[in-house]
C-alpha cells in the first residue's frame, strides 16, 4: 500500500527539476551565477557616483530620497532576484534609474554579485 504513494511523489520531484531548468531561470536567477569581480568594475563606473565606494551611499549630493545604502538589511534583505529587477527597471520617483538599456543581465547579475560582497563586508547578516 505505501509503496503506491511513491509515484506521483516522484513524478511531482521530476516536474520541478524540469521546471526549474526552464526558460524562467534568468528571471528568477540567483548573485551565483554573477561575477563579483567584474561586478565591481560596474559599480565603479556606474554606481559608485551615487552609492559611494563603500555602497553607504553618498550623503553630500544631496538627492531626495538619498541614495540607498546597499550595505543595510533592508536592502541586503532582498532576495538576489529583487535586486535584479529594481537595478534592471529602476525605482519610480528617485534618482535610481533603470539599466537594462546600458547593463546585460549578465552585468546585472555582475553587480548583484558585488552588492552581497559589499553587505558581507559591512557585516550585515544576509
Ligand atoms: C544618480 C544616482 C544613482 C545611481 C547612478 C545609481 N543609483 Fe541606485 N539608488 C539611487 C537612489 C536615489 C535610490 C533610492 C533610495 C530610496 O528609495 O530610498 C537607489 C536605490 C538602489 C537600490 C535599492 C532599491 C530598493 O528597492 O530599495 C539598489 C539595489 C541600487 N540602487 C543599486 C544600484 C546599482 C547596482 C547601480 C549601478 C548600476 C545604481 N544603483 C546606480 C541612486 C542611484
Amino acid at each position: 500500500m505505501q509503496g503506491k504513494d511513491v509515484g506521483p511523489a516522484l513524478i511531482i520531484g521530476i516536474f520541478m527539476v524540469g521546471f526549474a531548468g526552464g526558460p524562467s531561470v534568468n528571471e528568477l536567477g540567483s548573485a551565483e551565477k554573477g561575477d563579483p569581480v567584474s561586478g565591481r568594475e560596474i559599480y565603479v563606473n556606474t554606481c559608485m557616483r551615487c552609492h559611494g565606494i563603500d555602497g553607504k551611499g553618498r550623503q553630500d549630493i544631496h538627492l531626495v530620497p538619498p541614495p540607498a545604502d546597499l550595505t543595510a538589511a533592508r536592502v541586503q534583505n532582498r532576495l538576489d532576484g529583487g535586486l535584479f529587477k529594481r537595478i534592471h527597471g529602476g525605482k519610480p520617483n528617485t534618482a535610481m534609474g533603470a539599466w537594462q538599456h546600458a547593463l546585460s543581465d549578465e552585468e546585472i547579475w555582475d553587480v548583484v554579485a558585488y552588492i552581497r560582497t559589499l553587505g558581507m563586508e559591512a557585516g550585515t547578516p544576509p
